[in-house]
Order: structure tokens, then C-alpha cells, then sequence
């Protein structure tokens, strides 16, 4: 409590206590006065506590966070800290126009002044929706001060005509119902808002499940945290916990520099694979891991590879974020890889503990949700890593080819695992949704869909649109998947089997910018080989040729966006932002 000793003294004292500056700390202190709080308060020696406050009407994924933050609140002052909400910069996923990845790397810089600019000693960061995590914690690990994650969880699972229907995963199964005729546009809808029947975030293991079990997996959050639903009351009581344990990671100057090392960056890689999770969090993963000055990249996914599907739930699985939460969540599936060699037992967490001492007694009590190493839902599920003529860098989410597509792609006798398919190359997804359904461009099972000009910078910001459906006539046919191949993301909700996240993108020069449609592909999962069957002659020519035109900024944020990100391979990050590290360490002038 107040009369504990800190391990070094708190960086608020420097506004509010430092000897011979009564006049500055005045000034600092006199409003703070507006709210309640006393001066003998802020100098206290007690530490400040921020909340980062993720929830808005503007965030209605993260919008439980309004509600939760008075829990955070009790804690931190049962703890005997002092807590202070400020806003972060909103992000929504699905209504953010032209990409919510656009916001990650603001909502990260803004929140990096505000930790580095305030009187602020240790943070909860309140997250959610798919970019608020990783925005989160590259912002944290910059400053670094203590941290912690606080995710709001989950939705309730959804229900429509008897069926289980998940975010994202049922707008994508409608979307070919639709264009195959079989629903109207009123039963799209009524199925797709069944999905959402109550406050938190996507409850598949869509971008917002996965970054929160990611942010476990690293050692960020407490046990158990990211998938606990947010109406659930062990939402409110694991708020409490939260704020009650940031004010010990204050005294203890836990900050995320001693919890965010290679290892767990590792951790994190070998989780997304078991959990079947979203393709996301290989950008942000990367984005995260060079913000803390750790490298994962091709390698590290590669190495994952062989890592099998433990987690049964969609869009990879059956099931949704109740069951689970109920079969023990993201420490039961960590206990598996722990169990399996292949979890760094030692990485320190916020507990103040090793990851290994955090998941004593977490396994799982339903092996229909989450299943043991040894008897998974498929074998190596991790991500694909590939390369070839069309680019340096692509993945492929292997956990969710389906049967009839490996059926269809990759099982001709003699040739297992190779294929090869003519390309018809859409310029954007305006163009993608005007010619989909064109019958002269001839789209049948031997082609491979491909959209470019879709990347961080040709967007800009990296759309999901790789997740393209085949035309109304083969979805008539039975053909619910095409191969679909891009230099933009998909959403972790799609269940399609996709190159994406190709690097570097046509707009800088990629590969994808000469491809032309009638050109053959072929894809060998076998080496991690993709290339474009065009002699070396003719790609010469071809690039001599002007790239395709990309759409010009519509905002100053879009322009410094573009003159600062780099590609998805390494996380699509603000480049400058790099050389700051540790920003604490110096507090800023008066
Ligand atoms: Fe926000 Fe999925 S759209 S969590
Ligand atoms: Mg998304």
C-alpha cells in the first residue's frame, strides 16, 4: 500500500513532487482538482495508474470497457494507487473506411504521447477489437512503463434457426448463399445480426480473440483473461484484478521490457498455430516484437509450422468464445504446448511469474473444444510461408483448407500438394466486386483469383479483401472456393484458403504489379514455392511497363502513413517510430 517502497521512484513525482518546482507542480496540480482528487493525493508518492480507455460509441466492440473501467478503478485503489481514464483513438473494424488498419499505427503514436507526455507510472490497456491490442502494446513497450492487458472479451455465441453463427464466418457463408440465390437480402441480415447478440468482440477466433490470447501467450494479461465473455461477471472481477495488480507491477518496475522477449514472441507464434487464429497476427505480431527490439519474422512462422489445430472453433472449428472460455480458454491451450515442448515455460509474465508457474493445473476439461497435442483437430496447422517470382514474403492459413478443397487443389495423384491455376487479376476491390460476376472473363475451377493494389501503402493501409468469392455461377455449381492470392489481408473470420499478406506489394513495385490475367500460377506447398509461369524475358518487359495507378490520399494521416509504413512481412510498421525506445527513462522537460 501507500507506505510500500517503490523500486525506484515513480516518474509522476517528477510533476507533482519535484524539490524546487512548487510553481510547475501547481500548475499540474491545481485541475486535477476539478474531479475530487486532493493534492496530498497526487503527492502521495503513491503511483498513477492510467486506464486507456479503448471503449466508445465510436468502439462498440470494446464499448464494455465504459463499464468495466469502475472495477479497474476499485482495484487500483484497493491496491493503494491512483487511477486517471484518458481516451485512446478509436478503431472499429468493420465500419472504419478505407481500412481500420490504417489506425493502428495512429492509435499506437498517439498513445505512446500520452504515456511519455502525462504523469502516468504504469497503464491498463483496455482492449478488444482487433487492432486496439497490438495498438496497445507496441505504444507500452515503447514508453515502457508497467503494463497490463485488460480484454474485454468476447460476445455471447450467436444463434439462428438452431445453428451457431460467429462473427464475420456467417457474413462470409451468406455472402455465397446470396450470390448463389438461396437467401434474400433480409435472411443475410437476420442471420448476420444474430451474431452479434450481446456487448464485446468477435466470438470467433477471428483478429480480437486471437491478439487477446496473444497478448497471454506473451505474458501480458492475467491468466485466463481474453476469453472470458464480456457479460460474464468474471469479466468485472478480472477488471478488479487488473487494476489491483498494475499497482504491484508499479512498485516492482515490471515493465514490459523484462516481459516482452524473444521467447515469448515464440510463445506467441506457436499459440496462433493451435489456436487455428487469425492471419492478422502475423503483421502484428511482427509489429509488436520490433516495437519491444525483437525480430520474428519468416523464419519463426515457418518454424511453427508443424504445430497442430488444437482449438475447435470457427472459422477453423465448430464452435464459439462461451464454450471457449468454459473449456479453460487460451492458459488450457498453452498448458498443451507447454506440455509438448514447444512453450518457453520460463518467460516471465505480469504475474510476476513464469509462464510455466501460471498454468499449473490449466488443463482443459473439454476435449471436444480443446484438444490434447497428441490427438488434434489437423496436423501442422501453423501458417505457410511462401515465396517465389511474385513475392519475397506471403502466407496461407492451412487450418482452414477444407476437405473438398484439398480434394480439388492438392491431391492429383503424383503431384500432392501442387497446383496450378490461370490468374484473373483484379485491380482493387472496386474492380474485384464490378467484374466478379463478368462470364468473359471465364472463371472457372482452374483459376486463382488475385487482387492487388491492396497493401499498406497501395490502399492505403492493407484492406481484407483477399478473401474473394468465386462468381454466382460456380457458387451455383458447388464451388464455395477458389485459391485467391493478394498483396492485401483477410479477415480472421474467413475460411478461405488464401495467399495473403504478399510482400512487397504491387504499389512499391511487387511482384503482382506485372501479373496479368491468362498468366499460369503455380503453387507447391511442398517447398513453399509460388511463381508465376512467365519467362524472365518477359517479366523484363513487363516491368518496364508503368504500375497500375493507385488511389491518391485523402487525408493527411493517409499521407504520412504512406511515407512512413513498411510492408506486412515486417509488420506494416511507422519505420521512423523504430529508434525510440524506452522513452521512460527520460522524462520530458517542464
Ligand atoms: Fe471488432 Fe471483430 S469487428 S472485434
Ligand atoms: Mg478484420
Amino acid at each position: 500500500m501507500s507506505s510500500r517502497i517503490p523500486a525506484k521512484p515513480f516518474r509522476s513525482r517528477d510533476w507533482f513532487a519535484a524539490p524546487g518546482h512548487i510553481d510547475m507542480a501547481a500548475l499540474y496540480l491545481e485541475r486535477f482538482m476539478n474531479y475530487g482528487i486532493t493534492p496530498a493525493e497526487l503527492r502521495s508518492g503513491r503511483p498513477i495508474i492510467g486506464i486507456a480507455q479503448s471503449g466508445s460509441d465510436l468502439s462498440p466492440c470494446n464499448r464494455i470497457h465504459l463499464d468495466l473501467a469502475q472495477r479497474v478503478r476499485d482495484g487500483i485503489r484497493d491496491a493503494g494507487g491512483i487511477p486517471i481514464e484518458f481516451p485512446t483513438h478509436p478503431i472499429f473494424e468493420n465500419c472504419r473506411r478505407p481500412t481500420a488498419a490504417i489506425d493502428r499505427n495512429l492509435s499506437f503514436m498517439t498513445l505512446v504521447e500520452i504515456l511519455h507526455g502525462y504523469p502516468i507510472d504504469a497503464v491498463v490497456l483496455t482492449t478488444g477489437c482487433d487492432k486496439t491490442t497490438p495498438a496497445a502494446i507496441m505504444a507500452a513497450s515503447m514508453v515502457d512503463i508497467p503494463a497490463i492487458v485488460l480484454s474485454g472479451g468476447p460476445m455471447l455465441d450467436g444463434w439462428h434457426e438452431g445453428e451457431l453463427v460467429g462473427s464475420g464466418t456467417v457474413i462470409w457463408r451468406s455472402r455465397r448463399k446470396l450470390a448463389a440465390g438461396e437467401i434474400t437480402e433480409d435472411e443475410f441480415l437476420d442471420a448476420a445480426c444474430a451474431s452479434a447478440p450481446s456487448p464485446g468482440h468477435c466470438n470467433t477466433m477471428g483478429t480480437a480473440s486471437t491478439m487477446n490470447a496473444v497478448a497471454e501467450a506473451l505474458g501480458m494479461s492475467l491468466p485466463g483473461c481474453a476469453a472470458i465473455p464480456a457479460p460474464y461477471r468474471e469479466r468485472g472481477q478480472m477488471a478488479f484484478e487488473t487494476g489491483r495488480r498494475i499497482v504491484d507491477m508499479a512498485y516492482e518496475d515490471l515493465a514490459p521490457s523484462k516481459i516482452l522477449t524473444r521467447a515469448s514472441f515464440l510463445n506467441a507464434v506457436a499459440a496462433v498455430a493451435a489456436l487455428g487464429g487469425s492471419t492478422n497476427a502475423q503483421p502484428h505480431i511482427a509489429a509488436m516484437a520490433r516495437h519491444a527490439g525483437v525480430e520474428i519474422g519468416p523464419a519463426d512462422w515457418a518454424a511453427a509450422y508443424d504445430i497442430p489445430l488444437l482449438v475447435n472453433m470457427q472459422p477453423a472449428g465448430k464452435y464459439l468464445g462461451e464454450r471457449f472460455h468454459r473449456a479453460g480458454g487460451a492458459p488450457a491451450v498453452l498448458w498443451e504446448l507447454l506440455q509438448a515442448g514447444r512453450l518457453d515455460g520460463a518467460a516471465l509474465t505480469v504475474t510476476g511469474k513464469p509462464m510455466a508457474a501460471n498454468l499449473e493445473g490449466r488443463e482443459s476439461p473439454d476435449r471436444e473444444m480443446i484438444r490434447p497435442y497428441a490427438d488434434p483437430l489437423m496436423e501442422r496447422a501453423g501458417f505457410l510461408v511462401l515465396k517465389g517470382n511474385l513475392f519475397d514474403f506471403a502466407i496461407m492459413k492451412t487450418s482452414v483448407i477444407s476437405d473438398e478443397f484439398r480434394a480439388r487443389y492438392l491431391s492429383e495423384p503424383g503431384r500432392e500438394g501442387v497446383f496450378e491455376a490461370r490468374a484473373v487479376v483484379f485491380d482493387g476491390s472496386d474492380d474485384y466486386h464490378a467484374r466478379i460476376d463478368d462470364p468473359s472473363l471465364g472463371i472457372d475451377e482452374r483459376s486463382i483469383l488475385v487482387i492487388r493494389g491492396a497493401g499498406p501503402v497501395g490502399w492505403p493501409g492493407s484492406a481484407e479483401v483477399v478473401n474473394m468469392r468465386p462468381p454466382a455461377e460456380l457458387l451455383k455449381r458447388g464451388v464455395t472456393s477458389l485459391p485467391t492470392l493478394g498483396d492485401g489481408r483477410q479477415s480472421g473470420t474467413a475460411d478461405s484458403p488464401s495467399i495473403l499478406n504478399a510482400a512487397p506489394e504491387s504499389a512499391v513495385g511487387g511482384g503482382l504489379a506485372w501479373l496479368k490475367t491468362g498468366d499460369m500460377i503455380r503453387l507447391d506447398i511442398n517447398t513453399g514455392r509460388c511463381d508465376a509461369l512467365v519467362d524472365e524475358a518477359e517479366i523484363a518487359r513487363r516491368k518496364a511497363e508503368p504500375p497500375p495507378p493507385v488511389p491518391t490520399s485523402a487525408t493527411p494521416w493517409q499521407e504520412i502513413y504512406r511515407a512512413t509504413v513498411g510492408q506486412l512481412d515486417t509488420g506494416a510498421v511507422m519505420e521512423p517510430a523504430l529508434k525510440y525506445q524506452r522513452l521512460a527513462a527520460k522524462t520530458p522537460r517542464h
